[in-house]
């Protein structure tokens, strides 16, 4: 099965970076993210991985964190002194508690959090038997749950903190054959903007980001061998169809630009993020908002 290059995660995490420096944290270290220490969970790969990446190199210290403990100890040892490896399942609690530990005891603090570990299950209703749909609910949602559980503590005592939860365009819509997937990232944004009302007064912002493509390696065991991975998803992707015939290079490109200057439409195509970010012109937003509200 051929896979695509990296580009698509490489997306996918100079969103989660545009949320957090468009919120402000960013914006006020000296050297963007100078200072800062982040846990990323799901990083050993993937969208999680090229966020780490992206974060160190903008200055940050990382925790990666993963189930896969090889994979991610190679990110954490090919990143360097800015970054760790935890084992952290977000299923467990001990494992939270020893992962904002590490951060604390290693790097001196905790002011991010990336919820972005995730599963799928793609299985029509009759398919789907209740122990699968409670898993991928289980990763997905309740992981993100304990997550902010879990660093609320140190970022209450710092007075300030950043919570980026990795929902999907299918936490916004609704698709065939996701029932659990769609309801666990539904679950992520409810749990993101209750989170962020019950935080903000302690200077915790939380948001979600809910791409419409990430990391091959999610959904290939889906895909039928000699299928092309990148061609299957772009027909069930429609706002990344109009892309389907430019080179990920150029999209990356553009999504750069998209994310630092906050105009380009084309970021659109690909992310679509939450809290007024201003990618999305009103009139469009609230469309969407009045056809959710339908459902
Ligand atoms: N791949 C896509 O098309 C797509 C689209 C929209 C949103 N997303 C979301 O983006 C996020 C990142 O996914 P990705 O695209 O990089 O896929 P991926 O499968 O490459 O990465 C997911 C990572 O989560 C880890 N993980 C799974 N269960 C875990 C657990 N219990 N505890 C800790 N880690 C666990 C996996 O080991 C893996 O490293 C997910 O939340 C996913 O739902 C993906």
């Amino acid at each position: 099965m051929r896979l695509p290059p990296p580009g698509v995660p490489y997306v996918a995490a100079r969103t989660v970076y545009a949320v957090f420096e468009r919120t402000g944290a960013g914006a006020r270290a000296m050297g963007r993210l100078d200072g800062k220490v982040a846990i990323i969970t799901g990083a050993a790969r993937g969208t999680g991985e090229a966020t780490a990446r992206l974060f160190a190199r903008e200055g940050a210290r990382v925790v990666v964190s993963d189930v896969l403990d090889q994979a991610g100890e190679r990110v954490a040892q090919s990143i360097g002194q800015a970054a760790c490896f935890a084992h952290l399942d977000v299923t467990s609690e001990d494992d939270w508690r020893a992962a904002a530990t590490m951060a604390v005891d290693r790097f001196g603090g905790l002011d991010v959090l990336v919820n972005n570990a995730g599963v799928l299950l793609m299985a029509a209703i009759q398919d789907t038997s209740a122990s699968d749909f409670e898993r991928v609910v289980r990763v997905n949602q309740m992981g993100t749950f304990l997550g902010i559980k879990a660093v609320i503590e140190p970022m209450k005592r710092a007075g300030r903190g950043s919570i980026v939860n990795i929902s999907s365009v299918d936490g916004l819509t609704a698709k065939n054959g996701l029932v659990a997937y769609a309801s666990s990232k539904w679950g992520v944004r409810g749990i993101t903007r209750v989170a962020a009302l019950e935080l903000g007064r302690f200077g915790i912002r939380v948001n979600a980001v809910c791409p419409e493509a990430g990391s091959p390696h999610m959904i290939a065991p889906y895909v039928p061998a000699g299928v092309d991975i990148e061609k299957a998803t772009a027909h069930s992707q429609p706002n990344l169809a109009p892309q389907r015939d430019r080179a990920t290079s150029e999209k990356i490109l553009d999504i750069a630009r998209g994310s630092r200057n906050g105009r380009n439409p084309l970021a659109v195509f690909f992310s679509r993020l939450e809290d007024e970010l201003g990618y999305r012109p009103r009139a469009e937003r609230e469309k969407r908002l009045a056809t959710e509200a339908k459902i």
